[in-house]
């Protein structure tokens, strides 16, 4: 099977861009079911509509709760009836910017299974962490599976906080070493297997050699992926 390929669009791009994004896609690619862009919310149905059988459409955020008094945000079934067949849960900048800790994430993640959808979950550690990543991924791991009973809708993404949106990569060290603790972690815990992405200034240009990566099931992709060439250019890489 192919490996993942991921687009966040994050607070970037507009309707206007939709149309010419998906068709230089068609262009560019064949759609083969693994290829997912996570556009924002208010973008899904018309994303989702156009863009059928080429790429498939994610949130980037959903609420825990079902519905109620949360002014501004929308339910896991909200995204998926507009449209969303993944969701991402815990991308470092919810966590940082929004203070999410792992016992929201958690209650995200059980609340977006149990619609259905396919949760792309994010882990990693700030620059700081680094000599300590083990620590810090095995607590958001442990604690944002927590009750989680399948993990056939579960991926994993590995996106070092140090690596968005700067330009460094992490090395392919670095990435084998965290993929296969990631990896392990899990199978210890919960006795699951699941694939874990990489992200983190991935591009053009060094997409063929982290997709190379056997521990790498896949990438998650932010700045280069606001461009659709760019963002063809990656999923041609596998
Ligand atoms: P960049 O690819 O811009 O580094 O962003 C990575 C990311 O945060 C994807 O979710």
């Amino acid at each position: 099977m192919s490996k993942l390929i991921v687009a966040n669009w994050k607070m970037n791009n507009s309707f206007a861009d939709i149309q010419d994004y998906v068709k230089e896609l068609r262009r560019q690619v064949k759609g083969d079911g693994n290829i997912v862009v996570c556009v924002p919310s208010v973008m899904l149905k018309d994303f989702s509509t156009s863009a059928r059988g080429i790429a498939q459409a994610g949130a980037q955020n959903c609420h825990y709760a079902e519905k109620g008094a949360f002014t501004g945000e929308v339910s896991a079934k909200m995204v998926k009836d507009a449209g969303a067949t993944y969701v991402l849960v815990g991308h470092s900048e919810r966590r940082e910017n929004f203070n999410e800790k792992n016992e929201f994430l958690n209650k995200k993640l059980n609340s977006a299974l149990s619609c259905g959808l396919k949760v792309i979950f994010c882990v990693g550690e700030k620059l700081e962490e680094k000599t300590k990543y083990k620590s810090v991924l095995k607590k958001q791991i442990i604690e944002g599976f927590a009750h989680v009973k399948d993990f056939a809708n579960i991926i994993v993404a590995y996106e070092p906080v140090w690596a968005i949106g700067t330009g460094m990569v992490a090395t392919d060290l670095d990435i084998e070493r965290a993929h296969k603790f990631i990896k392990s972690v899990v199978k210890e815990y919960f006795g699951a297997v699941v694939p874990v992405l990489y992200g983190g200034s991935v591009k053009p240009s060094n997409a063929k050699e982290i997709l190379a990566n056997p521990e790498v099931d896949g990438v998650l992709v932010g700045g280069a992926s606001l461009n659709a060439s760019d963002f063809a250019s990656i999923i041609l890489s596998r």
